[in-house]
């Protein structure tokens, strides 16, 4: 599909870019970075490079997940660019601390997840975070030109559209959340100066999309509570611009699922892994590492099936898979113990000489042998206690190429707005998650297929290069409509 941006040279700008950067053994390595909102927005961010980058090209900027020294800067920022299009925005592992493992991942993440007890109101966290977002500024502006469109990506940088506003006030500049926006009564638990400054600072975009319409309600309820600015269709003025606030559900890259799922080395694989399985029935389960995908829930609920079901047990296994994520945070090295004693509790107290109950696997896996094990499962068990969208959902179901399978989804992720034919549950009912999971086992396979095919339907269309290309596309809309009002 051809971008709507025209001649036009995109700046994507997020906390984390696409690839990371380790140290082993001396050596620099660059690898793939892990979340929703990388493995999403690289098809189109990718979409629109040539194979060389040029000068033409879009540029990625972002922290290269690893603090870098100062001699080595400048061949890495050299190789990021080359490579990957990729501009970084290095950080020390000080400043990380208190903005990203702090402010970022201490205090916002578990807000917006609705996590209040988890979250931590520090002030040096909250100086850090405007320092880091200031230093993302300055990133910007070095490379900015003015024909350029900026687009700003989650939670880490929502005080970033206001500064840029200030320093390059005709570009246009759109922010997209890829969390929940929670509720006014959790987002005013921020103290009053915290809360403001984040409202004035999105506002500082043209354009403000989130996942879901409760999202944007609940953005523009606060919006109006904390700044006292009234809105009307989505649309918020503030001094002399309007800011548009809308919802735009994110999708995947459909066809690179759906086409890897029919390649033969992928089949092959898949039948490997249902051989090695006993060809037994297999619950999929993957997710970052993070308390607010409710893996704890989702073991007891797989226990209580096992237990309340006892025809199932030697029959069935969970292959989970843990991708390790944000390991510098407490509660997430609390959390793998947790799993860790769970998983040998369950397989210590229902597996036999001949069954392990789950496979359980603590690591990245990369798109091949992930789509063959989203292709080898019979249900995928996807039940965050909150998610602002959940594309691994929309991944399973895109990988069904032959349409079997059932996808299990909590009704807290932003993903079942629209994968309604997924079977829907309660996270927080073990008892619900367990009677789920003998529904999907026993669901008639002509069922199964007609779920997935409507599913399919609207994955395949609403993917993500049309996700960006609406988004991009209401972008220059808003300030092709501004600049004729100012005209006049
Ligand atoms: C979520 C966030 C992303 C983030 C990803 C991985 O998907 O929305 O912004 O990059 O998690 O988390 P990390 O902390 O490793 O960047």
């Amino acid at each position: 599909m051809e971008s709507n941006l025209g001649m036009k040279r995109l700046l994507v700008v997020s906390n984390r870019l696409p690839v990371t950067i380790d140290k082993k053994q001396g050596e620099y390595i660059f690898k793939e970075s892990v979340g929703g909102l990388v493995s999403g927005f690289s098809a189109y961010f990718n979409s629109l490079q040539n194979t060389a980058f040029t000068e033409k090209d879009s540029v990625w900027i972002g922290w290269p997940g690893l603090s870098v020294e100062m001699s080595d800067q400048p061949a890495i920022r050299e190789r990021l660019s080359k490579e990957f299009g990729a501009f970084p925005v290095f950080l020390d592992e000080a400043t990380m601390d208190k903005f990203y493992l702090g402010f970022c991942n201490k205090t916002i993440w578990p807000l917006f997840h609705y996590f209040f007890s988890l979250t931590k109101f520090e002030d040096d966290l909250w100086e850090q975070y405007v320092a880091v977002n200031k230093v993302f500024c300055d990133a910007v502006c070095q490379i900015a030109r003015p024909d350029d469109v900026i687009w700003i990506h989650d939670y880490h940088l929502m005080l970033l559209p206001e500064m840029l506003r200030q320093r390059m006030p005709d570009v246009p500049i759109g922010f997209f959340l890829h969390i929940p926006f929670p509720d006014y009564e959790i987002f005013r638990l921020l103290p009053r100066r915290w809360g403001a400054a984040i409202m004035e600072g999105l506002l500082g975009a043209d354009l403000i999309g989130f996942h879901t319409i409760d999202y944007t309600q609940h953005f523009l309820n606060s919006v109006a509570r904390i700044l006292g600015l009234a809105h009307a269709l989505g649309r918020v003025r503030i001094g002399e611009r309007t800011v548009r606030v809308d919802t735009f559900p994110m999708g995947i890259d459909f066809a690179k699922y759906h086409e890897t799922a029919k390649q033969p080395r992928v089949i092959r694989e898949s039948e490997r892994l249902r051989r090695m399985l006993g060809d037994r029935k297999i619950i999929l389960s993957v997710d970052r590492l993070d308390y607010t995908k409710g893996i704890a829930n989702r073991l007891e609920a797989f226990a209580l099936f096992l237990e309340q079901n006892p025809h199932w047990q030697e029959k069935v296994t969970l292959a989970l898979v843990v991708v390790p994520s944000r390991v510098g945070v407490d509660q997430y090295q609390s959390m793998k113990r947790n799993i860790d004693e769970t998983v040998g509790r369950i397989n210590g107290r229902f597996g036999t000489l001949r069954w392990v109950p789950i496979v359980y696997q603590y690591r990245y896996l990369p798109l091949s042998p992930l789509v063959a094990l989203y292709s080898a499962s019979d249900v995928a068990l996807i039940t965050p206690l909150r998610d602002g969208m959940n594309l691994v959902a929309k991944e399973y179901v895109a990988a069904k190429a032959d349409n079997q399978g059932v996808l299990i989804l909590s009704e807290m992720a932003g993903a079942a707005k629209e994968l309604d034919q997924a079977i829907m549950v309660n996270p927080n009912s073990i008892e619900e998650i367990a009677g789920s999971i003998k529904e999907a086992l026993e669901m008639p396979e002509h069922e199964q297929q007609r779920r997935n095919q409507g599913m399919q339907v609207l994955l395949a269309k609403y993917d993500v290069i049309r996700w960006a290309d609406l988004f991009i596309k209401q972008l220059l809309g808003m300030r092709e409509s501004e600049r004729k009002a100012a005209a006049k």
